[in-house]
């Protein structure tokens, strides 16, 4: 009988300890997650900010496709850099070395400079090159009404051309087909 009680005693507390063990680690969990998923944002939102103040001045395509247009607007950007890169590493290390070394041999949108100056180089700090570009990784770059448009065009040319030039470029991928919102 004692011996009973005493093996029924054991059981609860192993019981006891499990249970407190396992509700723990699963308050460890949330919120170490949480705290990761705060730097993220938090990062990403500086990110934001830097990207808007030194990017977006020539990156914007706030009106249409124009003489006015600085630069290629970032979608375009970010779209030919995902197809060039492995993972999120490579495409992160790939554009780093692009602001850090804009020039005519390490471009990949070759296509751009028909339009465009080359980039210039401009001295930003690594560690704002880094939320920037950690920015533009994690989140959707604004897609220009005028782009599915644009790049049909494109196309059309291309094809007319007997797809002889502008191969290589990347482009072509058929991007925005059958939306069917052509105005
Ligand atoms: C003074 C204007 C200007 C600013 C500011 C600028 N860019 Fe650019 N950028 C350009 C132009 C023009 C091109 C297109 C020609 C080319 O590829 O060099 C370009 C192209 C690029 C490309 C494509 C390069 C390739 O391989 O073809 C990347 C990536 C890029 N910019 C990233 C950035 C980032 C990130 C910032 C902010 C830190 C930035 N740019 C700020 C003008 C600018």
């Amino acid at each position: 009988m004692n011996k009973t009680r005493n093996w029924i005693a054991m059981f609860v507390l192993i019981a006891i300890v499990a249970i407190s063990c396992n509700t723990n680690t699963k308050k460890a969990e949330t919120t170490e997650l949480t705290s990761i998923e705060k730097k993220v944002l938090e990062t990403d939102s500086i990110g934001a900010q830097l990207f808007n103040q030194k990017c977006m001045i020539c990156h914007n395509h706030v009106g249409k496709v124009d003489s006015t247009m600085l630069a290629p607007p970032f979608f375009q950007v970010k779209d030919r850099y995902l197809r060039a890169s492995m993972d999120k590493k490579d495409f992160i290390a790939t554009m780093t070395y692009w602001v850090k070394n804009p020039s005519e041999d390490n471009i990949l949108m070759r296509g751009t400079v028909d339009h465009f100056e080359v980039m210039p180089y401009l001295a930003y700090s690594d560690a704002d090159i880094e939320k920037i570009v950690n920015y533009v990784y994690n989140n959707d770059m604004e897609k220009p009404e005028w782009f599915d448009a644009h790049q049909e065009a494109h196309e059309r040319e291309d094809d007319r051309r007997g797809m002889g030039k502008g191969q290589g470029r990347g482009q072509g991928r058929g991007q925005g087909r059958g939306q069917g919102r052509g105005h």
